[in-house]
């Protein structure tokens, strides 16, 4: 944190995640272009509307993702060893574990959520249905590294990370993600890892641009959480919704654009908004299996096998560390 932060979670007694919050705020609203980063989506209200766009008829990813792993649960497995430990990365909903979990035979599994409410009940939710299951949360940002467990030492260790969150790195971060993950797995690590794949861009942009405006709602609760707990005032009735595909890019892009010049305050910080200015709150960036193992091989992990629906809408990979 720095010395303005600190003051700033000092004058206004906030606590440690609250305080790292309004400093990514305070900074990246700031930028020209504005920007926020979407980790912060994920309070209990944007985590309840994502869990919503995972079941729209547009939002084909979920879906197609969870039709792989059930196909091919078989042979997934086989890349799990006997005994290992699981370390999801971003461990929302359990539905997508439980899938595994049925076909293959793990000691620990280890969510990592910055999120440390929802990942307890969550948590809690799999001890009960599986008994044998040793479930160790970590609170984390996994984005950075962190310390696994020491009760997970000796297992074999398989990270898990679906639903195409990849997506939301820059390509450096994804590779910085890559590296640290190989680091904090260890030796022998292996990865199932889910990638959405590049596609036509009307399939892409309905996804985002959903007709129930359910993915507009998740994308303006930034804004609510942001007068919620940082007591900004933002007059989030004056934004609207934008999602378009970047082809050159490889990448969805959603922004938030402010329909009116206006001014927003955020702790005592005054933010000034031209008539269509726009604060880019998301990038999912969409690869074509030949770009995502290229990725994984200067990352230092050795891609096994890739799995596809039929229509190759969506992929998941299994890898294994380099060494
Ligand atoms: C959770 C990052 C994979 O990029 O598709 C869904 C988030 N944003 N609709 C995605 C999201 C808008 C999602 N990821």
């Amino acid at each position: 944190m720095n010395v303005h932060a600190t003051a700033l979670a000092e004058t206004h007694h906030l606590d440690e995640p609250t305080s790292a919050f309004a400093q990514d705020v305070i900074e990246d609203l700031s930028r020209a272009p504005k920007r926020l980063s979407p980790k912060y989506f994920y309070d209990a209200a944007g985590s309840e509307l994502f869990e919503q766009i995972t079941v729209l008829p547009e939002y084909y990813p979920t879906r197609t993702e969870l039709s792989i792993l059930r196909d091919h649960a078989t042979a997934i497995s086989a890349i799990i060893p006997d005994g290992a430990a699981l370390v999801e990365f971003g461990a929302g909903a359990t539905t997508k574990v439980r899938l595994l979990l049925g076909a293959c035979r793990l000691s620990a599994y280890v969510p990592v959520d910055i999120s440390g409410d929802f990942l307890r009940a969550q948590a809690q939710a799999l001890r009960t249905d599986y008994p044998a299951l040793r479930v160790y949360p970590v609170t984390a940002d996994f984005t950075a590294p962190f310390e696994l467990p020491e009760a997970v030492g000796n297992m074999p260790k398989v990270g898990f990370f679906p639903g195409s969150t990849l997506g939301n790195f820059e390509p450096g971060e994804a590779c910085t993600f890559l590296k640290n993950a190989r680091a904090i797995l260890g030796q022998g690590a292996r990865m199932i890892i889910g990638v959405d794949l590049e596609k036509d861009e009307r399939t892409l942009y309905e996804a985002y641009n959903d007709r129930a405006g359910i993915t507009a709602r998740f994308n303006l609760n930034v804004l609510h959480r942001i007068n919620r707990e940082l007591g900004g005032d933002f007059d989030v009735g004056a934004f609207i919704h934008r999602a378009i595909y970047n082809r050159d890019r490889h990448r969805i892009e959603m922004h938030l654009i402010s329909k009116k010049a206006l001014t927003a305050e955020v702790l005592g910080q005054k933010f000034s908004f031209r008539p269509g200015e726009s604060i880019h709150t998301e990038n999912s960036y969409k690869y074509s299996i030949e770009r995502f193992a290229l990725l994984a091989r200067v990352s230092g992990w050795r891609l096994l096998e890739t799995w596809t629906d039929r229509e190759g809408m969506f992929s998941v990979h299994a890898l294994a560390s380099a060494d």
